[in-house]
């Protein structure tokens, strides 16, 4: 069977068209089809070479479509997964899983039901700097992990949008859910289960509303333990400007410490180091800083794809387990979890 994956894109706005599209070009696939209602957003489709649907029945019916990547913004993203399931499409759905928890759950029920290949795009779990420091943990350079600590932030305004002329819905808790919180965290609360091999079981949560004048939260602190005892701080946050250092990713053991530097995103590059616990020498951990987590994830799931046994990457109960962690997160909070909320 040809390696090369047609895929179909449901939502072809900022992450579709700067990320994935690439994406999907440089692994060598090609992009069929997108479905989006916006004008613009078509026409962008339409220049990257894509037929161009007004609605998602157009481009389920589009048979060279057998990947759809979900990126609509976070409420709209169940009834598009339930509908591709049924249809027999493998799905890439963005994160959040869902706007609401409830909805999340409704999509893994989906899955279950249509036996469909479903993962969430979790693309940081195919940085190539966080897969080199995975091994380094897996080979137990960092002794017993004892702490995970994430800066991940940015600086979403009120007037800002990915898309001239569109809405910033990322700031409407009935679209996106909540705020950098449920914006943000996923990343973090993923990347410690891969890391780690083991999820966050218990979590706590302090949200804030200080430096944007909008509904929904703009920084977040999260603390959480797995069930073997590692702890996990994120400090997430829209209040962040873009110039500060707000990308870090460290990961502390007994006998080391890993730090990685710009390395979260959708971007290639960044840098690893690991410091030695015996001395506090630190030396350069070396990865591929030419490919995108976007690359890397689009190039996995067409393995998956073409390859069952290669879809351990992609697990919506797990995916399910991160959104239940990001409603707990504001409850404890005591802040609505948008519609959740409701
Ligand atoms: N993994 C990452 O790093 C990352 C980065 C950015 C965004 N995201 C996620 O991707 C999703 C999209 O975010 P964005 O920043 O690209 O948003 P965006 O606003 O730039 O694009 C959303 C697109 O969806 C389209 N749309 C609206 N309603 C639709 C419908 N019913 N059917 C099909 N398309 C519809 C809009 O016209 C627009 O083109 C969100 O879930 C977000 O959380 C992930």
């Amino acid at each position: 069977m040809d390696a090369s994956v047609g895929w179909g894109i449901v939502g072809y706005g900022w992450v579709a068209r700067d990320y994935m599209a690439p994406g999907i070009r440089a692994a060598g696939h090609h992009l069929v089809a997108v479905a989006d209602p916006g004008e613009t957003s078509r026409a962008a489709a339409e220049a990257e070479g894509a037929r161009a649907h007004a609605d998602l029945a157009g481009l389920i019916a589009e048979p060279a479509v057998e990947a759809v990547y979900v990126a609509t913004p976070n409420h709209l993203h169940r009834g598009a997964v339930e509908a591709l399931c049924a249809a027999g499409k493998a799905v890439l759905c963005e994160k959040p899983m869902a706007a609401a928890l409830a909805d999340a759950e409704a999509m893994a029920a989906a899955v279950r039901k249509t036996g469909a290949f479903y993962g969430t795009a979790f693309d940081q779990r195919h940085h190539p700097g966080h897969r080199a420091m995975r091994d380094l943990i897996r080979a137990g350079r960092l002794g017993t992990v004892t702490a995970v600590r994430i800066v991940y932030a940015c600086w979403l305004d009120r007037a800002w949008t990915s898309f001239r002329g569109q809405d910033n819905w990322r700031i409407d808790p009935a679209q996106a859910g909540g705020g950098a919180l449920i914006d943000l965290a996923p990343h973090g609360l993923d990347l410690v289960d891969f890391l780690l091999g083991e999820p966050i079981a218990e979590i706590a949560a302090m949200t804030q509303a200080r430096a944007q004048d909008y509904a929904v939260d703009d920084g977040a602190l999260l603390i959480g333990r797995t069930g073997s005892g590692a702890l996990a701080q994120l400090n997430v946050a829209y209040n962040c400007p873009d110039a500060l250092p707000r990308r870090r990713l460290e990961v502390v053991g007994t006998k080391g410490m890993l730090s990685a530097t710009d390395t979260m995103g959708q971007t290639a590059g960044g840098s690893v180091t690991f410091t030695s616990g015996a001395d506090g020498r630190t030396e350069d951990v070396a990865f591929d800083t030419t490919a995108s987590p976007f690359l890397e994830q689009v190039r996995a799931f067409g393995r998956a794809l073409r390859d069952p046994a290669a879809r351990v990457a992609w697990d919506a109960e797990r995916d399910l387990h991160t959104m239940r962690l990001i409603a707990r997160a504001y409850a404890a909070a005591g802040k609505p979890a948008g519609r959740d909320a409701a």
